[in-house]
């Protein structure tokens, strides 16, 4: 397969026990860092959630890990990455014999119905140069009993689905699957994986509640638009789109 040919070998793998948030970490050290760089911790004692929540990150119980990107054209160009990055992780999962995982937009993993996966991209750049992107994923494997009362929302864990016999294997798929995705992304946009991204997404067909800010918005999800915009039926036929921003989907 020729994209698999232009993935990209990691230069720096990081691996450390405990620490703060490896976003913040990988965000810090972007001078240091090459396209495909990775940073995988044990634990997180500060961890980030999208909309400044914190994520809960008990010790062994997560794949928590933060991948250094780089878009030459700029900012403009990340439009719609992030979904990119929840149809790569779905499909490596699929891969590693964990079938089912659905999509919330714009880059929840859902598992029933539930929340597996929460990503959080952060960018960082200047007028006229390049993206700086840290992608971070935190994924549940197997929550520790102590640890699963302080999430705050209906939370599913990749061992529902089967035993994680090599967390390795794992990741290892994960970066395949992102270096593919995000190279492809590069060259055809977010258009190319339009109708993929529809298939996997939960909430398609269903009748959801979008919030922003003081405003909640009624209607049918009808997955997304050629921008990665997020597209609302309304009872009257009409069909809203979303960008992004401070957005929310809820079930109605
Ligand atoms: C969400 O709110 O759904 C996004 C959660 C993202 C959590 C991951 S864990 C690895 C990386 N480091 C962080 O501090 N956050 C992300």
């Amino acid at each position: 397969e020729t994209l698999l040919c232009q993935a990209l070998a990691p230069s720096r793998v990081e691996v450390v026990p405990v620490i703060g948030s490896t976003n913040q970490y990988w965000l810090e050290s972007i001078p240091q860092l090459a396209k495909g760089d990775l940073c995988l911790a044990e634990c997180q004692t500060a961890g980030r959630g999208r909309r400044g929540r914190h994520w809960v990150s008990p010790f062994g119980g997560q794949l928590i890990l933060s991948l250094y990107w780089r878009l030459e054209q700029g900012m403009a160009a990340a439009m719609g990455l992030s979904l990119v990055v929840g149809i790569a992780v779905v499909e490596a999962l699929a891969e590693q014999g964990f079938d089912g995982v659905q999509l919330k937009w714009p880059n929840d993993l859902y598992l029933n119905g539930r929340k597996l996966a929460g990503i959080l991209v952060e960018m960082s750049g200047t007028a006229g140069g390049p993206c700086h992107l840290v992608i971070g994923m935190g994924l549940n494997l197997l929550l520790p009993k102590s640890e699963q009362e302080r999430i705050d929302q209906p939370w599913a864990e990749l061992a529902d689905l089967g035993e994680i016999a090599d967390r390795n294997a794992l990741v290892v798929a994960l970066v395949g699957y992102l270096h593919r995705y995000l190279a492809l992304f590069e060259r055809e946009g977010i258009a190319a994986f339009r109708e993929q991204w529809n298939r996997l997404d939960y909430f398609n067909g269903k009748p959801v509640r979008v919030l922003m800010g003081e405003q909640e918005i009624h209607g049918r999800a009808r997955g997304i638009d050629d921008q990665g915009a997020l597209l609302l039926e309304l009872d009257t036929g009409e069909v809203r789109h979303f960008l992004g921003g401070e957005i929310s989907l809820r079930p109605q």
